[in-house]
């Protein structure tokens, strides 16, 4: 990845808007008391909820998301319910939703971190589907309000540390993508998923640059995708996503490094051979198939050992040890048994 001075990164990520866990709860308590049903989301499902709100609707989700690369609270909300799954909540306090939709990595809309958010209002996410092919019993084009409908979101606060040494805490709305998964059925065969990011030249004017070869691939090996803490993600904060970060569905896959996490997703594909990714294929003794967060496994050109934790940049203070799995490794360390993760990284 293009890699700044850290005096470039502290000043790219002065907090230009300070949302603290309260106001974001805040904000929850608010949306809660406007139902007057509590937290019910998850139960009656997205559209239910939306329709609840008198004002909102599916097609206000889309909406809000075509013009969306605004920086906090204008979008449609998407609550989700409590999440059960093991690791689904990192005690720690959320970075700021300023910072965590204006410092972003989406290549298609420019490489700088502001370029995200100032280009990506021209991504149309209306009308929106998602292919799902290869090794699947039920191969089916899914539109994204049925994505929506398909089971209740859920909260989940991750960590999120990037290869380039930054790291975030942010709060996601979705489900587990094993739920996807069971819908379509994958075959014996099928040992990998490869997602594709939608690559439009007309609306995002880095595709077609030859920083990567569009469109951007990610892929993960099943098993890793079947793990309940990866995220089929369509909100953050409490609110669908905004265009830059990744709207209308994307994937969160917190014991990774984040370019692991597919923005935009148009197309799922089950594979039996290990898919290429658009930054394996860039430079692939930087970036492994796998990319598991490693702090003993040096990025050729920098340590991986500790991290900047956006928000956290004022002048003294001091860098965080990065984790093993990010954290997650008593969830996901298993995956990983007996496997050299030098050679596999
Ligand atoms: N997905 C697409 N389609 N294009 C990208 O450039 N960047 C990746 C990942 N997903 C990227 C992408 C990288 S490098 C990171 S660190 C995360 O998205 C950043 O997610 P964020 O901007 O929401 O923090």
């Amino acid at each position: 990845m293009l890699i700044k001075s850290s005096q470039m990164l502290e000043q790219d990520a002065l907090s230009k808007e300070v949302t603290s866990r309260d106001i974001f709860q805040n904000r929850r308590a608010l949306l809660k008391g406007l139902t007057g049903t509590g937290l019910s989301y998850g139960a009656v499902g997205s559209l239910g909820w939306m329709s609840a709100l008198g004002s909102l609707s599916s097609n206000s989700i889309a909406q809000s998301t075509q013009s969306a690369s605004t920086v906090g609270s204008k979008l449609a909300p998407l609550l989700g319910s409590h999440s059960s799954v093991s690791g689904a909540y990192v005690m720690e306090k959320p970075t700021s939703v300023g910072d965590a939709s204006s410092y972003n990595n989406y290549y298609e809309f420019g490489t700088d971190k502001g370029d995200p958010v100032k280009n990506a209002h021209t991504l149309k996410t209306t009308p929106w589907s998602v292919q799902i092919e290869g090794l699947v019993k039920k191969p089916m084009k899914i539109s994204l309000e049925d994505l929506l409908k398909l089971r209740p979101m859920e909260d989940r606060i991750y960590r999120m540390r990037c290869v380039e040494g930054w790291s975030m805490v942010i709060p996601w709305v979705g489900y587990s993508f094993s739920d996807l998964v069971s819908k379509v059925e994958p075959l014996g065969s099928a040992k990998f998923v490869e997602f594709v990011s939608l690559a439009d030249p007309k609306t995002m004017p880095f595709v077609g640059s030859s920083i990567l070869d569009w469109p951007y691939t990610e892929g993960l090996r099943l098993d890793e995708a079947m793990h309940p803490l990866t995220l089929l993600t369509f909100g953050m904060y409490g609110e669908v996503l905004p265009n830059q970060s990744g709207a209308p569905v994307r994937l969160v896959v917190p014991w990774k490094y984040g370019f692991k996490s597919a923005k935009s997703i148009v197309k799922i594909r089950f594979v039996e051979k290990m898919p290429s990714t658009a930054w394996n294929k860039a430079a692939a003794n930087e970036y492994g198939f796998y990319s598991n967060v490693n702090p003993g496994v040096d990025h050729p050109r920098w340590s991986q050992a500790t991290e900047r934790r956006i928000g956290e940049d004022g002048l003294f203070a001091k860098k965080r040890k990065t984790l093993m799995f990010n954290g997650y490794e008593s969830q996901v360390g298993q995956l990983y048994a007996g496997m050299d993760l030098q050679k596999n990284f």
